[in-house]
């Protein structure tokens, strides 16, 4: 049902934890199965992303998905990590059962969140990020 690569982020999951004064915090939930993923970023002063963090209460297809998220949006600009989509991410991980999908959205949706709040923090606009919803739970 998984692929190797979701199990093996799944059980051996890069990044996990918190950034203490991080450049951005983005805390996302999805209403009905209860998870929450909280992706923390360190971003320099040429808007790259230093580090990123996670910390996922979910299942393990949420955790899988965090921990290749973090790993792709390192190293990259903030314009470049919104690419970093939710499909981008299944791909990266060799797809997940259609079941898990909007487990994917919850990490993209948190990388967003996070660089809204850098942003906002910074007084900045950055080019095509969309404000996220304020009730972590109004997502389906
Ligand atoms: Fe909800 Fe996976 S079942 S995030």
């Amino acid at each position: 049902m998984y692929s190797e690569k979701v199990m093996d982020h799944f059980s051996n999951p890069r990044n996990v934890g918190e950034i203490e004064n991080a450049s951005g915090v983005g805390t996302v939930g999805n209403a009905k199965c209860g998870d929450i993923m909280r992706i923390f970023l360190d971003i320099d002063e040429n808007q790259v992303i230093r580090d990123c963090k996670f910390k996922t209460f979910g299942c393990g297809a949420a955790v899988a998905t965090s921990s290749m998220a973090t790993e792709m949006v390192k190293g990259k600009t903030v314009e470049e990590a919104l690419k970093v989509t939710n499909v981008a991410v299944m791909e990266a991980l060799d797809g997940l059962p259609p079941v898990k999908v909007h487990c994917s959205l919850l990490a993209e949706e948190a990388i967003h969140a996070a660089l809204w709040d850098y942003a906002e923090k910074e007084g900045i606009t950055i080019e095509g990020l969309k404000k996220p919803k304020d009730d972590i739970y109004d997502e389906e």
